[in-house]
């Protein structure tokens, strides 16, 4: 009679039965959180263009650190906010730096209960901003670099970091900082590589967070994807897990679920995501003019970047998706 045959609304009719078909299901394990430290300061700071998170003492990061285990979040990722910088980033490797220090409190207040994993880069600790050394005409010089990479990562796997996150995007820092960690003993310190990292504007808000500018109004093309790019993602991929990277990212995530989804068809380690500030501070900024359903688009997202493939998601929303989880 032209009637359809088959209808997929039957399935659709009652939530009970929409829960029973439902095919991603975003749990409370699959949230890692992205946390700072700042140095040289007594109170935690909140940061504007990201409400709701904080440059942390070491006192109030360890109290969120267990805030987040008792909710149930199974990792943190921590970034470190020098008091001073310099042209090489030196307080990234120093044993008394910030996130040295505060990753040596973390780890001794928490133990096992949370993976902790630290981003591995420079330019929250270059007085230029850049994320590795500059070279006399202002370009990066990737080896130099390198080098100065593997000192991060010796010093973070010996304060207590469990997983090292280099973020850089230097050629080859995936099979140097394998080879900086076996050679100090640390085999069995894992790597998160940041591995299809694109140039994105979304990081704005994390740059306030990190109290980060780029010199002259410079800019992180000449070594972070170009957004217009598919394929080459998967280069970058391809290469850090030929290095010896035990999981890979892809960031930003929403607007780079295709690549996510590539990704997760092409190896077999662990894949992971970044929602990153912008899109945080996109749905908080709308939330707040009660423009949008906060939550609710937050949980929409979320949900959206597991479906693509994700098996863990670094988000800022973490802390109030694991208690709205029931955690
Ligand atoms: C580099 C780093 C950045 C972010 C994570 N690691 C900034 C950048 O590449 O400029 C961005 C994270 C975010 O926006 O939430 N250390």
């Amino acid at each position: 009679m032209g009637f359809p045959a088959r209808r997929l609304r039957r399935l659709r009719r009652t939530e009970v039965l929409r829960r029973m078909v439902r095919e991603t299901v975003l749990g409370v394990d699959d949230l890692m959180a992205p946390l700072f430290v700042r140095e040289g300061i007594d109170q935690p700071v909140p940061i504007t263009s990201l409400p709701g998170q904080y440059q942390h003492t070491v006192p109030s990061l360890v109290a969120e650190v267990q805030r987040l285990a008792s909710v149930g979040v199974p990792g943190i990722m921590l970034f470190g906010v020098p008091a001073a910088k310099d042209p090489e980033g030196s307080a990234a490797w120093d044993p008394d730096g910030i996130a040295q220090r505060a990753l040596g409190e973390v780890a001794s207040a928490v133990g096992d209960q949370v993976v902790l994993a630290a981003d591995l880069c420079l330019d929250e600790y270059t007085d230029h901003g850049h994320c590795g050394i500059l070279r006399p005409d202002g370009t990066v010089d990737n080896d130099t670099t390198l080098e100065r990479y593997q000192k991060v990562a010796v010093a973070q796997a010996r304060a207590g970091a469990g997983v090292v996150a280099p973020s850089g995007m230097m050629d080859g820092q995936v099979a140097a900082i394998r080879e900086g960690l076996d050679a100090e003993g640390f085999q069995t310190t894992a790597i998160l590589a940041y591995a299809a990292k694109y140039a994105s504007a979304l990081y704005g808000p994390f740059r306030d967070a990190v109290d980060v500018t780029i010199a002259g109004g410079g800019n992180r093309h000449a070594y972070q994807q170009q957004p217009a790019n598919r394929r080459e993602a998967l280069a970058e991929v391809a290469l850090d897990v030929a290095e010896g990277a035990d999981m890979v990212m892809v960031k930003p995530a929403n607007p780079y679920l295709d690549i996510l989804s590539d990704v997760r068809a092409a190896v077999d380690v662990p894949v992971s995501a970044y929602q990153v500030s912008g899109e945080y501070a996109m749905v908080m900024a709308a939330a707040e003019r009660g423009w949008i359903d906060g939550p609710a688009v937050a949980m929409e997202q979320l949900t959206s970047i597991k479906r693509a493939g994700a098996d863990f998601i670094l988000t800022y929303f973490a802390a109030d998706v694991a208690e709205a989880l029931g955690g």
